[in-house]
């Protein structure tokens, strides 16, 4: 199941290359609309592949796209042997991965991830899918890309945010990592490194969930680290969502992040010098200027608000079902252990410290 991973940001050569030893019997690109107008034109493909634009958005990683997707793919000539070409963020790479391992049974796909978020995660490790009923993902196939191509000259014009987003899942991987990889990461100014220049960075990331994935593609073990943060930035993630405040799903995960490492000091000792670190990296780098906003990034959490919050972590399709909950810990940088549960009381103790830290 390894994927072919290209790092370059000569994307057209990459790409021109790719689709020359596929030789597929057509080519259907699909985009979104931003990604169909900004990026597509540059690809340098051929006039007779196939454009098959849908509407930008997590809401649309649906169904109904879905099967637009596939009515667009029989009416244009799609067969066992044609091509898609992902080209977009997550959610097009998520929808499109999918239609094209179900297509026919299966039709083989490259991702071409065009924002952090989606190169470092997304777009590697053979998770397609679609949302359905209100609930994240609930639909899938484990289906690897062919190949994905892994380029920085897209994240040039992302927001800050954006940037900050994806950066979020690559300290997760760092810190499943070493203690050496995660403070290069949290000591570097992301608002002063050049998007483009960020390629050795994040090539390094996304080899480090590769090596995951290779070992356990299906996620039935070790993959399960690749949750660490997202227990509690999933609940950060909803919680925010119903206050109608959104955070951005990488905010979520990094002050996840910050909570995990807290229940995993309580728990396994995690080292308290790497925590407060990651609390000072935090307060310095995720803060409302960075996403635009005139409020501290995480929502207004009181003590009122910890059942609603410890529900939400419970509801998690990935967590325990018992009253215990779920999570990746770490007994020290680059020492993760999986399927570790905290009770409550302790998941309290940790969203005190986190408000304490972050405030
Ligand atoms: N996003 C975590 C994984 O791919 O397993």
């Amino acid at each position: 199941m390894s994927q072919n991973l290209l790092f370059t940001n000569d994307v057209a050569t990459a790409l021109g290359n790719l689709v020359k030893d596929a030789a597929p019997a057509t080519i259907h690109v699909i985009a979104d609309e931003n990604t169909a107008r900004l990026v597509v034109p540059r690809l340098g493909l051929p006039a007779s592949a196939d454009l098959i634009t849908i509407p930008a958005g997590d809401d649309a990683k649906n169904l109904d796209t879905l099967a637009s997707i596939w009515g667009h793919l029989v009416d244009n000539g799609a067969t066992r042997r044609s091509l898609t070409v992902n080209v977009g963020g997550g959610m097009v790479t998520d929808i499109g991965g999918m239609a094209a391992a179900t297509f026919k049974r299966g039709m083989r796909f490259i991702n071409l991830p065009t924002t952090l978020l989606g190169a470092v995660d997304a777009a590697v490790g053979g998770k397609t899918g679609i949302n359905f009923r209100g609930l994240k993902n609930e639909i899938g196939v484990f289906a690897p890309a062919d190949a994905v191509i892994v380029s920085t000259r897209f994240f040039v014009t992302l927001p800050m945010h954006e940037l900050l987003s994806g950066y979020a899942e690559m300290i997760k991987h760092a810190l499943l990592t070493d203690g050496r990889e995660y403070r290069r990461l949290i000591g570097t100014d992301v608002s002063l490194t050049d998007a483009a220049g960020l390629l050795p960075m994040l090539r390094d990331s996304v080899m480090i969930k590769k090596r995951i994935v290779d070992e356990d593609p299906c996620e039935k073990g070790v993959r399960r680290a690749l949750n660490l943060g997202h227990t509690v930035g999933h609940a950060l993630e909803s919680f925010s969502h119903e206050c109608r405040s959104p955070l951005p799903h990488g905010y979520a995960v990094a002050y996840g992040l910050l909570a995990e490492m807290i229940i995993s000091h309580i728990e396994l000792g995690f080292p308290s010098s790497a925590l407060h670190e990651m609390g000072a990296f935090l307060k310095k780098t995720y803060t409302a200027s960075s996403l635009g906003i005139p409020v501290q990034p995480l929502p207004a959490i009181s003590c009122d608000d910890y059942d609603r919050l410890i529900d939400l972590m419970s509801h998690d399709k990935k967590n325990a079902t018992s009253n215990d909950i779920n999570f990746t810990l770490l007994e020290a940088p680059g020492r993760p252990v999986i399927d570790r549960t905290a009770t409550p009381a302790t998941i309290v103790a940790a969203l005190d410290i986190l408000r304490d830290m972050t405030s």
